[in-house]
């Protein structure tokens, strides 16, 4: 079991190595997630709440594995990577044996209503449901299924350029739930322990990107499943 912490250059290193998606699919909302917000994702998980070493984790919609093979080389004990797109997946099993990872990740081709289990954590990026409505809710819901430990990034409701700004200078900061959110996930048997909002940029990747570089809001919802 890993028991040293690792340094967040090292984790910046070792994600900047995982190759994104060749030819994202805005309908399945494909864009990889950057370096700077998995670590911080995949840091809260590991050291301020003890989710990821020897833990059993599970990324669904996994994409090229950016956050499996994170919490892998963080020290968990097994990880499993799901995604609907076999490109993502076969790229997502070329980068577990560049990082000689490739023991620890189990790769499936699906759609997350396939998977069943136990898992101590699950780790995701779900779509945010901006081309296909509801899409990040029927991540949530199969998150709160199988996993004790829900780590789910969302879209922030907050838009505006100064609210960037100042999430850009900290880092990250504590924000309160979408009410919206906070229903959803006691219904799905969950109950939300802390929000951390930070900001993701993604490359200009589809058509209806205007800038070189998109940076948004978004939130990070840790939760907890209630009903064992
Ligand atoms: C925003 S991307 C995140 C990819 C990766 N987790 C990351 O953070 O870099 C969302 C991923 O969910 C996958 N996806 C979308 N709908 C899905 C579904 N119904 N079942 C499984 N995977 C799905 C997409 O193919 C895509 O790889």
């Amino acid at each position: 079991m890993q028991k040293r912490v690792i340094r967040r250059l090292d984790l910046e290193l070792f994600l900047s190595q995982i190759e994104p998606h060749p030819s994202p699919s805005p309908g399945l909302e494909q864009y990889t997630i950057d370096v700077s917000t998995a670590t911080t994702m995949l840091y809260i998980a590991a050291y301020n709440y003890g989710d990821i070493i020897g833990k059993s984790v599970l990324d669904l919609g996994c994409g090229t594995g950016r956050l499996a093979l994170g919490a892998a080389f963080l020290g968990a004990k097994q990880v499993v990577g799901l995604d609907i797109d076999s490109i993502a997946i076969k790229l997502a099993f070329k980068n577990s044996v560049k990082a000689s990872l490739r023991e620890k990740l189990q790769l499936i081709t699906a759609d997350i209503d396939v998977i069943h289990g136990n898992f101590d954590t699950v780790l995701q990026n779900p779509p945010f449901g901006v081309q296909k409505r509801k899409a990040d809710c029927r991540f949530l819901e199969k998150a709160l299924e199988v996993g004790k430990h829900v780590y789910s990034l969302h879209k922030s409701l907050q838009k505006n350029r100064s609210y960037v700004k100042t999430l850009k200078a900290n880092k990250v900061l504590i924000t309160s739930p979408s009410p919206f959110f906070e229903s959803f996930v006691r219904r799905c048997g969950g109950e939300i322990k802390a929000v951390y909002a930070m900001v993701m940029e993604i490359p200009h990747m589809f058509s209806f990107h205007k800038k070189v570089r998109h940076e948004f809001a978004v939130d990070l919802y840790v939760i907890e499943k209630t009903n064992l």
